[in-house]
């Protein structure tokens, strides 16, 4: 019998029902771009058959804060590498941050990333704009023109917004634009010189140290202005214990706040860092087992939203050098999926069905996206996981140009098998 490609059935394994939390027994129909039906048992027709093998079928990942290095860092990744990256991570959309050079602080930029993207990417990629022109946090960039060019949320993400004027200034236009701003919050005089989190380590390796204060100074700020103006701060990669309670307090007061954690953070601590040095070294930085737990709690307690990868490639030269001296960042999006198993689910804190809501239906709401939920209708972006299967990380293994990871040469649990964006397959482990 001849398959129709246009027409693809899943059969035979779980689907994931991220809204409810729950993994379902059923079928599932694509039909050209968009799921067309959802049911235990559905007539094959002439579909193109997968047979899930009991693995499950989850909405397509989607990251809010992956950093692709086009314009001007293609040696670090391109936004073509960065996509198929991310579909070997099971993710279907990723929302880039502006800090290429030139920055994304101009409407022409904006829309030449989506341009870039429709020619050379496998994933659906949303550039985010800056939030002040040059990402030098002087002035503001204009809001209104970004976001019409096709900007999904507002940025300055690798160095906080000094300026608390600016700072308003963006967060009203979040009020008017109903986008969010997304902050990294970091007091740079506070963060000073240092590598690493600020502590008994750092004092042994001879490096000034990050003080978690550098993040939960300059978020309390930011949760005021919040506050004043109505508008939405969404709050970058937070790593300390303080910044949890701030956010909890925060929502509570009914303040529009969201919050990502990523899966570092979820599952490393410092203590890596005296044996791993450069490939350790992430802004904000690995911190102490005391901040991971409050993050997990967060996690656990709806104050965090979402887990984002913060995917930050970097050429081998930039990270194999001294603490100081090394790039920060890691290389993330292939290695979310199962970083986020160790961390949550195989260590027994969630079952996989209550984690998969923070890497899909979540970020599509703080992103107001249609995708990330398994619902007729929708677009058919959807990835196929297999929880227990182990892999190792190599360098060669990575689609990423980026092979800064922590992870490399570490053998991890879970893998995800096949990635499908608006019913074509972009990424099949098989091949
Ligand atoms: O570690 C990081 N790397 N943190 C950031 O905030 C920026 C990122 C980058 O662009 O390399």
């Amino acid at each position: 019998m001849s398959s129709n490609q246009n027409t693809i059935l899943f059969r035979n394994g779980w689907l994931a029902d991220v809204e409810r939390g729950q993994l379902i027994r059923g079928e599932l129909l694509v039909a050209g771009e968009r799921i067309a039906a959802i049911a235990p048992c559905l007539p094959c027709s002439d579909a193109l058959v997968i047979d899930l093998a009991d693995a499950i079928l989850s909405p397509g990942f989607i990251d809010v804060h992956t950093h692709l290095r086009e314009p001007g860092f293609e040696y670090k990744e391109t936004i073509a590498s960065g996509a198929r990256a991310a579909a070997a991570g099971g993710f279907t959309t990723i929302a880039c941050m502006p800090n290429t050079k030139p920055p994304l602080d101009t409407a022409e930029r904006v829309a030449w990333v989506k341009e870039q993207a429709k020619a050379t990417s496998v994933v659906k990629v949303l550039p985010i704009g800056a939030i002040s022109l040059e990402q030098a946090g002087h002035r503001a960039t204009n809001f209104w023109q970004l976001r019409d060019s096709g900007a999904v949320a507002f940025s300055d993400d690798g160095r906080g917004v000094k300026s608390s004027r600016l700072m308003l200034e963006a967060l009203e236009a979040s009020r008017c634009l109903g986008v969010p701003i997304m902050a990294h919050e970091e007091d740079a005089e506070l963060a000073g010189k240092g590598s690493i989190n600020h502590g008994p380590i750092s004092a042994q390796l001879g490096d000034q140290g990050i003080p978690s204060a550098a993040e939960y100074i300059m978020l309390a700020r930011d949760i005021y202005l919040a506050e004043m103006t109505g508008g939405h701060l969404h709050v970058c990669h937070v790593s300390a214990a303080e910044s949890v309670n701030l956010i909890r307090n925060a929502k509570a007061r009914g303040v529009k706040v969201t919050a990502e954690v990523t899966p570092h953070h979820l599952h490393l601590t410092e203590s890596i860092v005296p044996t791993l040095l450069g490939q350790a070294k992430v802004n904000p930085p690995l911190r102490s087992e005391a901040d991971q737990q409050a993050l997990l709690a967060g996690l656990l307690d709806g104050t965090i939203d979402v887990i984002a990868t913060d995917h930050a490639p970097h050429s081998m030269w930039e990270k194999e050098v001294s603490l100081s001296q090394a790039a920060f960042g890691f290389s993330g999006l292939e290695v979310a999926f199962p970083v986020v198993m160790e961390a949550l689910v195989h260590s027994g804190l969630l079952p996989l069905e209550k984690v998969l809501p923070a890497l899909t239906c979540r970020p599509a709401d703080l992103l107001g996206l249609p995708q990330g939920r398994l619902a007729v209708g929708a677009p058919a972006d959807l990835v196929v996981l297999d929880p227990r299967k182990r892999w190792r990380v190599t360098a060669e293994g990575l689609l990423s140009q980026g092979k800064n990871t922590p992870y490399l040469g570490q053998e991890l649990v879970g893998q995800v098998l096949l990635t499908v964006v608006d019913g074509r397959v972009v990424f099949d482990i098989r091949e």
